[in-house]
């Protein structure tokens, strides 16, 4: 086979993972980032082009004229939208799921549904579009309650209610689309489910899939799971909580019968598929959400023990052969701490100058860079989620010293971390 060129779709933490993964491949000459940010201009072999995401015409016609032999798409939006739709009509090879599958993410309401007709574990809801029957509904179940806009909501549509004051306020406001707008048209009231999350990704081919290594995230902002969810403040992998038994559940009750249901609607899913669960202290798992992409920051620690080709596996999705190909991971734990702009999730401010990102580049450290960008040559935050230090070590306390090690080495004014990402595993 004659090498390839790779392009990777999007600007966070989770896609310099990918770029940086790639690089590694024998199979893959020049890696591409659209648009990338700071990290990926800064690595070797990776270089950044400054398209968006959403331009799906400047996309394929640069992977045309760049010899792509490989497109990976890291963010939702562009999936739910339909870019590999696109890509395939340009006969492009571009992993992910069509538009069609990617509703699994697109709309809380299809995936609901979906999972009732197909008997995957999840929590009881209802969907409403009308304010007068969900208000109704709200005072016929038990608090908390949760609330969650059906379309896209950059991760915040999603509230839970400890009162129905608070769940009358949160479905008025979706209803009237003050808050998400198209997206909170439609709305589905959850009972709340107890437990421990974990995050479950698997690489699917339409048919025949292939576990990724196991991994948890840690949403709150502030430590011990305090303060406002957050795209996620750091993970680590793999999740302790997830042992053999649990494994097999999983694949069993919902990664199986959820990639048998797409295939038997005609919605074969291909790429990479993330089933977001809560584990309940009877080991009963149950899906609180799909995603149609890899996790961010699940990524940055699950990659760095990925001692496979991902371009090679990504290929063999493509082309429906993935029964032919394994993963080989570093039997060593990873953890990756996320370094936030103060104020995130809220607002806040951009432009801060950061330092101190070249001392923190020991052997088996990365520093994988978010919200970044060099402006007039220095390097500034650019969003929220600013870098993900990732480190590995023996055990999860090795890995977890050597991180903070790292990002006690960097700083910029208002830098906002957790200090205890990785606590459940190290309770365990
Ligand atoms: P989602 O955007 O669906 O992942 O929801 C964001 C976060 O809200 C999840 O990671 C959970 O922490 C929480 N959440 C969502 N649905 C439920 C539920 N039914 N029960 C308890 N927590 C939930
Ligand atoms: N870290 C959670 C997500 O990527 O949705």
């Amino acid at each position: 086979m004659t090498n390839i060129n790779a392009l990777v779709v999007g600007s966070g933490g989770r896609e310099h993972a990918l770029a940086w993964s790639l690089t590694k491949s024998p199979k893959v000459d020049s890696v591409y980032v659209a648009p990338g940010n700071a990290g990926t201009e800064l690595d070797e072999n990776i270089e950044n082009v400054p398209i968006d995401p959403m331009n799906f015409e400047a996309l394929s016609d640069f992977a045309l004229r760049n010899n792509c032999g490989l497109t990976i798409i890291g963010p939702e939006a562009p999936l739910v939208r339909g870019i590999v739709n696109h890509f395939e009509k340009v006969e492009l090879p571009c992993f992910g799921p069509s538009m069609q599958a990617a509703q699994l993410e697109g709309s809380k309401a299809f995936s609901k549904d979906f999972m009732n007709r197909h008997n995957i574990p999840t929590g009881r809801s209802m969907t409403f579009s009308q304010l007068k029957p969900a208000l109704e509904y709200i005072q016929s179940i038990e608090i908390p309650i949760v609330i969650k806009a059906d379309g896209l909501a950059a991760g915040k549509g999603v509230i839970v209610a400890e009162n129905r004051v608070e769940a009358e306020k949160a479905v008025q406001d979706m209803l009237a689309g003050n808050v998400f707008g198209e997206a909170g048209h439609r709305v589905i009231i959850e009972e709340f489910l107890e437990g421990e999350e974990a995050s479950f990704i698997v690489i699917v081919d339409g048919e025949k899939i292939l576990p990724l290594a196991t991994s948890q995230d840690h949403k709150r902002i502030g430590d011990n799971d305090t303060g406002p969810n957050t795209g996620g403040m750091g993970a680590y992998s793999p999740a302790p909580i997830v042992n053999e038994k649990v494994y097999s559940r999983i694949m069993q009750e919902i990664i199986l019968p959820t990639v048998k249901g797409m295939q038997i609607e005609g919605n074969y899913y291909r790429g990479f598929l993330y089933a977001g669960l809560m584990i309940d202290k009877n080991e009963n798992a149950r899906v609180i959400e799909y995603n149609c992409r890899l996790g961010d920051p699940e990524t940055q620690p699950i990659l760095m023990r990925l001692k496979s080709d991902l371009a090679e596996i990504c290929l063999a999705a493509l082309d429906g052969s993935l029964e032919s190909i394994s993963a080989e991971w570093d039997s060593r734990h990873s953890i990756g701490v996320v370094m936030a702009s103060q104020g995130y999730p809220g607002a806040y401010k951009t432009g801060v100058s950061i330092s101190g990102i070249e001392m923190a580049c020991e052997e088996d450290i990365k520093v994988f860079h978010a919200g970044t960008a060099f402006q007039n040559g220095s390097l500034v935050s650019t969003g929220g989620r600013v870098l993900c230090v990732t480190s590995l070590g023996k055990n999860i306390a090795e890995s977890q010293q050597r991180c903070y090690d790292q990002v006690d080495k960097i700083s910029f004014d208002g830098a906002t971390f957790r200090n205890d990402i990785g606590w459940r595993a190290l309770k365990r």
